[in-house]
């Protein structure tokens, strides 16, 4: 059996925060310590290059995010971690999909629809400011899953619809190209994950410029801490924990029963200073270890370098193959070998089951003539061992299983019995040598 592979991108266009660390880095470094999973993590610096455009901030935030999953405990010997702009093969198949995918697909892009409101709202063109890159971030997207044929992607909730595209492009591919070229990915959104309140109680975000940077110094984090809003309590009144800022983010980083002692202390009526160097310890308690990594690493970036390029080589491992398949059943091949090439593959010129998935959810197969011709077009099943299973029975049986199938299929135009009669009895003639 194969094992589960997940992926996760992580544009490097700012400087990780607690809440980046508490919702975003620490489940999956946990969950990357599952053995029975392989895990791809990257850089996603192509992206970054749609919401910024500094030089500076771009190679900045790349050696901060890469120090930062690192010195976190993310373990590049056991995950493939690596930089997008190393992988050449993913702004080749975002060509590829840019080709099977419909523009009017992307129009609908929450991203370009809400710069387009927006930009109706004011009265100004409807593309005002929008760059193509921005238009085309799902695909790009799509190839970075795609490319490693990952079966799952953690996002959050606003990633959905980009998750749901790259579904979208992997199977009209698969159907153009008439293969199993890529499996169909999937979105996993923990719903569990804290979202931390930042200094102002509003969710921690870079563009509301109220968060605490996850790598502070101890002396930066004390003060960042000290700046958080609390209520005007003296102390010795009661303090609600209810919409306390101070109080969820403590809980973010403490045992159960450490957050049931400080809701106790809050009705007993700590004071606010206290409570502060309390969320104040408890932080740094799990970030100290850490900081140290991130200090060394930050001061040595020939080292992330070298990390990131191994990661990489790992990583195209699997890319380029992939994407010699791919220029292959586009028709970007070798002019020289084509002849050679059929001679080779006479057994391609078969019929060929195909089993696919489709938008609706269900299992599909399909017997395809070696002209391209559809023979057969099965209804929908709900698991795809039914699929299989009725593969198997006319590959088994031939001709003599069609009755039998008949009402798992729908009826086509234009084909005889005949005809379908002849191609299951060649397949099965062409098993038998
Ligand atoms: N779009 C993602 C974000 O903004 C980052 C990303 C780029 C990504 N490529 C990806 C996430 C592929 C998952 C898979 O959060």
């Amino acid at each position: 059996m194969s094992t589960t592979r997940f992926l996760t991108g992580i544009t490097p266009s700012g400087t990780p925060h607690l809440g980046n660390y508490a919702g975003m880095m620490r489940p999956a470094i946990e969950a990357s310590r599952n053995k029975n999973v392989e895990n791809f993590y990257f850089l996603a610096d192509y992206h970054a290059l749609i919401k910024c455009q500094d030089p500076e901030r771009v190679q900045r935030s790349t050696i901060e995010i890469a120090a930062s999953w690192l010195a976190a405990g993310l373990d590049p010997e056991h995950v493939t971690f690596y930089r997008q702009s190393d992988i050449p093969e993913i702004p080749e198949l975002t060509w590829f999909l840019t080709c099977v995918t419909g523009k009017g697909i992307l129009n609908r892009a929450h991203a370009y629809k809400a710069s387009v409101d927006k930009n109706n709202a004011a009265g100004t063109e409807p593309d005002d400011g929008v760059t193509a890159g921005l238009f085309m971030y799902p695909v790009l997207m799509g190839a970075d899953i795609l490319v490693f044929n990952a079966n799952k992607v953690p996002v959050g909730r606003d990633q959905v619809q980009h998750l749901e595209m790259a579904r979208d492009m992997a199977s009209s591919f698969n159907h153009i190209y008439g293969g199993e070229y890529f499996a169909l990915p999937e979105a996993v959104v923990e719903e569990s994950v804290a979202t931390l309140p930042g200094l102002d109680g509003r969710k921690m975000s870079k563009s509301y410029n109220n968060t605490i940077p996850l790598f502070a110094t101890r002396e930066q984090l004390k003060k960042l801490i000290n700046g958080i809003t609390t209520d005007s309590r003296a102390p010795g009144e009661p303090k609600e924990v209810e919409g306390s800022a101070l109080f969820q983010i403590y809980q973010a980083f403490a045992s159960a029963e450490e957050t049931e002692a400080l809701r106790q202390q809050y009705a007993a009526g700590i004071a606010w200073s206290d409570a502060k160097q309390a969320l104040f310890e408890r932080i740094d308690r799990e970030i100290a270890p850490m900081r140290e990594r991130y200090e060394y690493l930050m001061a040595h970036p020939a080292e992330l370098e070298e990390i990131l390029q191994a990661g990489g080589i790992k990583a195209r491992k699997l890319a380029t193959p992939l994407l010699q398949q791919l220029r292959s059943a586009v028709g970007i091949r070798n002019l020289a070998q084509t002849n050679k090439a059929k001679a080779k593959t006479a057994k391609a010129a078969l019929p060929q089951f195909k089993q696919y998935r489709e938008a609706d959810g269900q299992f599909y197969f399909k017997l395809v003539a070696a002209d391209g011709q559809l023979l057969l077009q099965s209804q929908g099943f709900t698991a795809p061992k039914e699929a299989g299973q009725s593969i198997a029975q006319l590959q088994r049986e031939g001709a003599a299983a069609l009755e039998a199938i008949k009402p798992r299929l729908q009826s086509l135009d234009g084909i005889s019995d005949a005809q379908v009669a002849q191609a299951l009895e060649q397949l099965r003639e062409a098993s038998e040598q």
